[in-house]
């Protein structure tokens, strides 16, 4: 039984509406996991150990399968191997599914030793990924600039990007990447976002078929409309984020993920909280 979008879904389709005389496709986002390499470790009063483990156990137990699962990033708050590690044992029912970029709390040399059999390069190049799902193209790019918080994407990328759209013959593209092309509406939020998103919005407007684009980031569940794009965001499977005041701020909102759904025409997505609040953050 496919669940019903919230209002958050605003340029995708009711699951309802989807083709199911076709198949559909079901993909799972999960971000900004800020997982520690001490277990009971807390970000801000916030296991997020704990709280990604919630996650996974809520899925498995309330939804239907999933065909892939996107990790967008963020997936270690403290970059140290052994939370890779524990990220990746945490994530072991979804192994064989598994794709993912980095955030800016990663590091992509550890991010990339952790999940070798899923993530292609060497040592610190950019983490990408594209995978074929019917007539759609899903592409995860790489945002993340060492030691930064904002993220970039610069000409060499978008020149890939273009190659391969160029090259391809989806008719429809799903990106996948960190850090928001466009503002939040947050005035703390928006100046830590993403430089060269002129260029990237640019060669989107161009391309109708790029349908869907999917970040992370902000900690709280967004969407908007440039073109005939939508541009969501996602909550954290950890801490949340309130976008509201100057400066840094938490919400008291329990962890969430996303859905995202394909037939051969069109894409329905929503955001999943799970049902209970169940730690609440401190402030300083
Ligand atoms: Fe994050």
């Amino acid at each position: 039984m496919l669940k019903r979008p919230n209002d958050g879904s605003a340029f995708g389709f009711p699951s309802e509406l989807l083709q199911h005389n076709t198949a559909v496709t079901r993909i799972l986002q999960l971000t900004d996991l800020h997982v520690f390499s001490e277990a009971g470790q807390q970000l801000k009063g916030i296991p997020t150990r704990e709280c990604l483990q919630d996650v996974v156990d809520y899925i498995m137990a309330n939804e239907e399968p999933f065909d892939h699962v996107i990790v967008t990033g963020d997936h270690t708050h403290d970059e140290l191997p052994e939370s890779y590690a524990a990220v990746r044992e945490i994530l072991t029912p979804w192994h064989d599914r598994l794709w993912q970029v980095p955030g800016n709390h990663d590091d992509r040399i550890l991010l990339r030793s952790a999940f070798s059999d899923r993530i292609s390069g060497e040592s610190d190049e950019q983490i990408r990924f594209q995978f074929a799902v019917g007539p759609w193209l899903c592409v995860g790019l790489d945002t993340h600039v060492p030691g930064e918080v904002p993220g970039n994407i610069e000409a060499g990328q978008l020149k890939w990007l273009k190659n391969l759209l160029k090259d391809s013959p989806a008719e429809r593209v799903a990106l996948f990447f960190h850090h928001p092309p466009v503002d939040v509406n947050s005035v703390w939020m928006d100046p830590i976002g993403l430089s060269g998103r002129e260029q990237l919005l640019e060669l989107v407007r161009d391309d109708r078929r790029i349908k869907l684009i999917c970040c992370g980031h902000v900690h709280h569940e967004f969407s908007g409309i440039v073109e005939h794009t939508e541009i969501v965001t996602t909550p954290a499977t950890g801490i949340q984020f309130d976008p509201a005041g100057d400066t840094p701020n938490f919400a008291t909102a329990a962890p969430g993920y996303r859905v995202i759904e394909f037939d051969s025409k069109w894409f329905a997505t929503h955001v999943v909280r799970l049902p209970e609040v169940k730690f609440i953050p401190v402030t300083d």
